[in-house]
């Protein structure tokens, strides 16, 4: 499996389409709730410790008033922990946006592809997202575009994720870090974690004339 896949395995089911993927997730809310399982951890623990090692890189990274698009947000379980910035957490699923305003209100939540997405922002973040997707490439690259700075994203390292599991991508890290090497990166940095995802933080060269304001003030 590789980041130029169409398709990916979860529950079992081969998915091809965000409307497939919005089936799934509905599934998963009915069985699990908003909980991290829903969102194919396996447990809440692994949820935090992974939004944990998100909110430390970030920290140093964004700084106080810039803007943050959280692509693939669920139910908003980043955006309450995040340093001074400007938010904006969009998803696919009614139900997981619905979840995230009621829980987070203060914050933006949209129901929103990212497809569909036409403002830029200083920082993108996919968190847990391209693990779980059936078009990985695509939306890494639909992320790029909307982000003046960098973009975070993390992804399943193949010689981690037991073989057995059918559910979910899995990653040749090399391919993924050229891959984003490609789309214009300057700098690309591999934070490796105990767990079976390695976190990206990709930086692009900003130019000093680089205007980032999604709320037009
Ligand atoms: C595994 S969940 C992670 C949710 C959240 N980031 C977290 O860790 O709690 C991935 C989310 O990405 C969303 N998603 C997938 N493709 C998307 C797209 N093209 N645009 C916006 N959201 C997308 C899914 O609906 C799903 O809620």
């Amino acid at each position: 499996m590789g980041l130029g896949d169409t398709t990916v395995c979860l529950d079992g089911t081969w998915v091809r389409t965000d409307a497939e993927l919005v089936e799934v997730y509905k599934r998963r809310i009915t069985a699990h709730g908003f909980s991290g399982r829903t969102m194919f951890y396996r447990d809440e623990r692994q949820h935090q410790s992974k939004i944990e090692q998100y909110l430390e890189l970030l920290g140093r990274t964004v700084s106080p008033g810039e803007s943050l698009l959280d692509v693939g947000c669920g139910y908003g379980s980043l955006a309450p922990h995040l340093p001074d910035c400007r938010y904006v957490g969009i998803d696919l699923v009614p139900e997981l946006v619905a979840h995230a305003r009621q829980a987070h209100s203060g914050y933006e939540f949209r129901v929103q592809n990212v497809a569909d997405c036409t403002e830029t922002f200083d920082w993108c973040v996919l968190l847990g997202v391209v693990n779980a997707i059936p078009n990985p490439e695509r939306v890494l690259r639909l992320s790029w575009q909307r982000c003046v700075r960098g973009l975070l994203v993390d992804f399943v390292d193949q010689e981690k994720l037991d073989p057995s599991t059918a559910n979910l991508n899995r990653f040749d890290l090399r391919e993924c870090r050229s891959s984003i090497a490609q789309l214009g990166a300057r700098t690309v940095e591999m934070h490796t974690t105990s767990s079976v995802w390695t976190i990206f933080l990709a930086r692009k060269a900003v130019s000093s004339r680089s205007i980032v304001d999604p709320a037009g003030t």
